[in-house]
């Protein structure tokens, strides 16, 4: 286990956690796992398949994770509604587990990376951002993949999986009490990626190999 090598960054929907892991997952040179994807593809297969959630995602696959429809906002809330299970919870633990292991290290972004997953890493950050920031950000993504929608509905779909996420007795979503917070409202990607480097950097977390 290379707890030392492993970057674990959690926070809400569009608080920009997912752009700073991958930025930071190129800087460093490590794998990086979107723990979401995990839960977003056992809610969508459970919609679609006749078999219990845990099931699902006790046979998941990495290759699961590539169908593009996970990206939806509708496969989103069922992740969040199938996250709320211990037992899928339960299930999906080996798998990332196993890739926060790798000796090269990793970095992993989610809900529950610092306070269960990777309780020893080296890097806890939590992101953050005001409700409005956030929606207007989601807003916006789904605009320009095509999605019609509008803001207020973005705002209580959010508002609503914010509540399911953090309310749930099951690994809510909250910061590790040694996580760095990093509040986005007014950061662009650049500004985010530079206070989390500059928080990293001061811990002497370095980039691996020659
Ligand atoms: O991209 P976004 O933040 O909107 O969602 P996501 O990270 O893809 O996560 C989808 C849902 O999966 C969340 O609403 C959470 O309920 C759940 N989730 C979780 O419970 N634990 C994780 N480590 C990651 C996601």
């Amino acid at each position: 286990m290379s707890a030392s090598r492993v970057i674990a960054i959690d926070g809400p929907s569009a608080s920009g956690k997912g752009t700073l892991a991958k930025r930071l997952a190129a800087h460093f040179g490590l794998p990086h796992l979107d723990t979401g994807l995990l839960y977003r593809a056992v809610g969508w297969s459970a919609e679609r398949a006749r078999r219990p959630p845990a099931e699902i995602a006790a046979a998941l696959q990495a290759s699961d994770l590539d169908n593009p429809e996970l990206r939806t906002d509708q496969a989103g809330q069922a992740g969040s509604k199938v996250a709320a299970i211990p037992e899928v919870r339960a299930n999906l633990l080996n798998f990332q587990k196993k890739f926060a292991s790798q000796a090269s290290g990793a970095v992993l972004d989610g809900r529950d990376i610092g306070t269960v997953i990777c309780p020893d890493a080296a890097i806890k950050l939590f992101v953050t951002a005001s409700p409005e920031a956030r929606a207007e950000r989601r807003y916006r993504e789904l605009r320009e993949r095509g999605a019609d929608t509008i803001k207020p509905r973005v705002l209580a779909e959010m508002a609503e999986r914010d509540r399911r996420d953090s309310e749930r007795a099951a690994a809510p979503s909250k910061a590790a009490p040694d996580a760095y917070l990093l509040d986005t409202s007014d950061m662009d990607a650049d500004a985010a990626f530079a206070a989390a480097l500059a928080f990293i950097t001061r811990k002497g977390f370095r980039s691996s190999g020659p």
